[in-house]
């Protein structure tokens, strides 16, 4: 079961490079806060899951644990590859962890728990955790509250599925399982500066736009543009960064 278990998160396959480009990293303070609470220094073991092009994988190399990223998909895998070499990549799914029982103090999940078959997924997590060991799931969200978002909010709103659970709602799926325990919570705010280019990659990397048709894309990509241009080609792009952290119990 190594494979993407939901469809629509297959479209990153498309956007990989893109994904790599346009996406920001993880807030310093909010790795810092996960590093902590799941106690990453050398001679400790983390496993990153769903670690796409390697994003968090990066930021938790800094931390001298040794980093294992776990990706089912071949195009962002291998952009991990050139990006994290210091990471041992490995191909798998959340359902399907290529690892040992009881074989890593930590895992991370950064923007991508709410791909997973939590009721399959939440096994085999706890499985490869030693015990005791922690969990954090990160979100980079786009800041609800900014009226550029609510401007771009707009416009990519016939991309998005209605009704789409947010972090919050994701997130409880693990504070309520039976295998880990109750859930602390950190939120943490950056800004990205992006231009016209950057700031339609951004909006194209999203896994529901990347899936759409092209002249939905393509109007979609002008009409930001022109966002960007009425706000003189460079465009401050503000984050909320929700974490989760749990430990198996
Ligand atoms: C939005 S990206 C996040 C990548 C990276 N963790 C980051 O923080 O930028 C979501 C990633 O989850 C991966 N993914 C989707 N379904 C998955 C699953 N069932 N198990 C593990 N990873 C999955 C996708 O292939 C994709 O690379």
């Amino acid at each position: 079961m190594s494979e993407l278990q939901h469809p629509d998160s297959r479209s990153f396959e498309l956007v990989a490079d893109v994904y790599e480009r346009a996406r920001p990293g993880y807030p310093p303070e909010a790795v810092a806060w996960i590093a902590d609470r799941l106690d990453l220094h050398p001679g400790r073991t983390v496993l990153d899951l769903g670690a796409g092009t390697g994003k968090l994988t990066r930021a938790l190399l800094e931390t001298g644990a040794r980093v294992i990223a776990v990706e089912p998909g071949d195009a962002m895998r291998a952009e991990l590859e050139r990006a994290a070499p210091g990471a041992e990549a490995l191909r798998g799914s959340a359902e399907d962890i290529p690892l040992p029982d009881d074989s890593v103090d930590a895992i991370t999940v950064g923007q991508a728990f709410h791909w997973f078959r939590h009721d399959v997924a939440l096994p085999e997590l706890h499985r490869v955790l030693r015990p005791g060991g922690g969990v954090a799931l990160i979100w980079n969200n786009r800041d609800p509250d900014a009226p550029l978002h609510q401007e771009i909010g707009r416009l990519i709103a016939p991309f998005i599925p209605p009704d789409r659970p947010d972090a919050e709602e994701w997130s409880r799926e693990l504070g309520e399982s039976e295998l880990f325990g109750p859930l602390e919570e950190r939120r943490f705010s950056f800004v990205q500066q992006l231009d016209a280019d950057l700031l339609a990659e951004r909006i194209a990397s999203v896994s529901f736009v990347a899936a759409a048709p092209a002249p939905a894309r393509r109007e979609l990509d002008e009409q930001l543009r022109r966002v960007a241009q009425r706000l003189g080609g460079r465009v401050d792009f503000p984050y909320l960064t929700l974490v989760y952290v749990s430990f198996a119990v």
